[in-house]
């Protein structure tokens, strides 16, 4: 894992076709540089898209959830093995939308990341606040809360990415950016959190732009971006990688 590390997480927005085709005009456009790019597109997608950046083994893989077994009676989800079978290398877990919207808990977080450590996989573990608990000053209180929680019974050794993303910063649908000043101290404490363990890179999500991600992205800040909203078109996902490559270049 190379700095900056730039992750598209295209959640449910595109279909099959369309992941295929973002990550073929990515493959084509993307200049080789310094960093890791992660593409994380729905699951079904992943063989087309996998097709679509073969010969880019600087493109890697991610999926967006798993499940915390690796087989069993548990309808419609997908294990981390056959995110393994699929070529991903990593898994979004504990996203704020799994979160909120099917109620996963820090301990359904923790049960996936270990599942996914388990397996191999680089857990991209989603820590966050929401607006309220931002506004009752609980933001260090909640952060620490879920990343010590999710991170529990994974050896310190293993490989992980931490992706701070404030709920209030996520775009769904208008952009709606966070400050650099208004994110470092909760950078910091993660950052203090994570002293113990090998190197862990630590990304920044909500509302990143082209012309913002020099806030966030830097070798004094964080190591990357989890990239929503910004990463559905190839101009302003590219325009985001240019910009925190030459940003970590300095
Ligand atoms: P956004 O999404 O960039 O559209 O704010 C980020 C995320 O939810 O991971």
């Amino acid at each position: 894992m190379q700095a900056p590390i730039l992750a598209a997480n295209w959640k449910m927005q595109l279909d099959i076709a369309e992941s295929a085709a973002l990550a073929k005009k990515i493959a084509n456009e993307l200049p080789r540089g310094n960093g890791t790019v992660i593409l994380c597109p729905t699951v079904a997608a992943m063989p087309a898209v996998s097709l679509a950046v073969s010969g880019r083994e600087d493109i890697l893989l991610g999926a967006q959830d798993c499940h915390n077994q690796t087989k069993g009676t548990f309808t419609g989800a997908t294990s981390p093995a056959v995110v393994a079978e699929l070529g991903c290398t990593y898994v979004i877990v504990g996203h704020s939308e799994r979160r909120q919207l099917f109620g996963e808990t820090d301990e359904v977080v923790a049960a996936k990341v270990a599942a996914a450590v388990a397996q191999g996989l680089i857990p991209i573990l989603c820590v966050g606040e929401t607006a309220d608990e931002r506004k009752k000053g609980e933001s260090e209180t909640v952060v620490t809360r879920q990343l010590t929680t999710a991170l529990a019974s994974v050896p310190p050794e293993a490989p992980c990415i931490v992706a701070y993303e404030p709920l209030w910063a996520i775009s769904h649908g208008a952009p709606h950016p966070a400050t650099k000043a208004e994110v470092t101290p909760i950078l910091k404490q993660i950052t203090t959190l994570l002293e113990k363990r090998s190197a862990t890179p630590v990304l920044y999500g909500g509302s990143v732009l082209p012309d913002n991600v020099q806030e966030f992205v830097t070798p004094d800040a964080f190591a990357g971006a989890l990239i929503g909203g910004a990463s559905l078109t190839v101009e302003s996902f590219l325009g985001i990688v240019a910009t925190a490559r030459r940003t970590y270049a300095i």
